[in-house]
């Protein structure tokens, strides 16, 4: 157990994975699942509960529960914040953390370039509700500073690395534009996991991760985080109470369970990643190769600055559209066709038919996404029986 609150700010990031939060308790080695709905009314809990104070050990998941508490502890030293909070899945962490800062009328400014469930959101209810939402291409820092100055602006949002077009965000020049126009910045970095880049650090206030991916890594939960300041952390508890997107402590502790190989899992399998992209960068039958990794990419040396590493996710584009792609991922017998990722197994999808079913064709090629688009997510399978499974399934184009 590592308890010296300032010893423990010096630890790396395999040994904060496996130690910080963890919560013995009757001398057991790991977190016990608190597998309760309540507890017992002491002194302490109805003071608490009494006064509103965040967290009060009455009543479990929007309140308190120690399960939970394990991963929160765990995530914000992973990320170098005060404080986190966890919720049932990321679109929960997303929509509650959002909305404890905006009210009718409210602008936050953002880019198309996301998550599609959290556009969807934005643009079928946060609009609904009255909120002015703004996009602009965040790598256009002018474009951005346009938004900002037009109007009071109260969040400043993007992804740290995108999906699927794995761009870049310039997350130190985002973080002082919002500090100068008094607007809240907030990234989601599921992509890049705290292993690779902890944006608190590069001036982001709050940091939102999908635990569904790769923090949990094993496709077995869906969850959500968000960190940062304990003063805003406790805010959007306040919202995580009203709202009631709470974890389970049964999947905190499979989370908790998960994140003790956050590490190790990460750079292996972004090891990997590396070798496809360099690999299907030289094959006669693939188009392009988007990887943070590879010269060509559009924001290689960007990506130098704000990750530790190239990631595990590759983009690619088949030669001769999305029936030659669609034929190819049926011929893939090592990795699973899938539409999440980040876990153990490699999982293999085409946006054209998941992400973006919902767009055009036309809309789809605007914004990059190419006839034939594939997304990677890179597991733990061996190098050479992944390139075996690409290469028999591509020789079958
Ligand atoms: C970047 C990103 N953020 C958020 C989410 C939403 O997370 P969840 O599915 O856990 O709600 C996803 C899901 O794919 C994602 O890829």
């Amino acid at each position: 157990m590592v308890s010296n609150t300032n010893d423990k700010k010096k630890l790396g990031k395999g040994t904060k994975s496996v130690h910080s939060g963890t919560s013995p308790s009757e001398n057991s080695l790991n977190t016990p699942v608190y597998q309760t709905s309540t507890f017992y009314l002491d002194d302490k809990g109805y003071k608490m509960w009494m006064a509103g104070e965040p967290r009060a050990p009455v009543y479990s998941g929007r309140y308190y529960n120690p399960t939970n508490r394990a991963v929160e502890r765990k995530i914000a030293d992973l990320e170098g914040a005060e404080d986190a909070l966890v919720f049932s899945s990321g679109m929960a962490a997303i929509c509650t953390t959002l909305i404890n800062f905006l009210g009718q009328g409210d602008r936050i400014v953002t880019t198309r370039n996301l998550y599609g469930g959290t556009v969807g959101v934005l643009d079928q209810d946060f609009v609904r509700f009255g909120i002015d939402v703004h996009y602009v291409d965040v790598r256009d820092l002018d474009a951005v500073e346009n938004a900002l100055k037009e109007k009071e602006t109260k969040i400043l949002y993007c992804e740290t690395v995108t999906n699927p077009l794995l761009e870049i965000s310039d997350l130190p020049a985002l973080a002082a534009l919002a500090k100068k126009y008094g607007a809240v910045s907030i990234v989601d970095s599921t992509f890049a996991t705290p292993i690779s880049c902890n944006p608190i650090e590069h001036g982001f206030d709050l940091v939102i991760h999908s635990l569904t991916k790769m923090l949990n890594g094993h496709s077995d939960i869906l969850g959500g985080t968000v960190a940062g300041k304990t003063k805003t952390i406790n805010k959007i508890w306040e919202k995580l109470r009203n709202f009631g997107g709470s974890m389970d402590p049964h999947q905190a502790s499979l989370v908790e369970r998960g994140m003790k190989t956050l590490q190790i899992r990460y750079e292996r399998s972004t090891e990997t990643a590396a070798k496809l992209a360099n690999w299907l960068e030289a094959h006669p039958k693939i188009k392009k190769v988007i990887y943070p990794g590879l010269k060509s990419h559009d924001d290689f040396e960007l990506s130098k600055k704000i990750l530790s590493d190239s990631g595990n996710m590759v983009s690619f584009v088949v030669n001769g559209g999305d029936d030659e792609g669609r034929k190819m991922l049926n011929n893939m017998s090592v990795a699973s066709q899938a539409i999440s990722l980040g876990g153990v197994e490699s999982l293999i999808s085409m946006p054209y038919a998941t992400t973006h079913a919902s767009w055009t064709q036309e809309a789809r090629i605007a914004a990059g996404i190419d006839l034939g688009f594939i997304r990677f997510s890179t597991g733990l399978e061996d190098f050479e029986d992944l390139k075996n499974d690409f290469d028999q399934a591509l020789s079958s184009l």
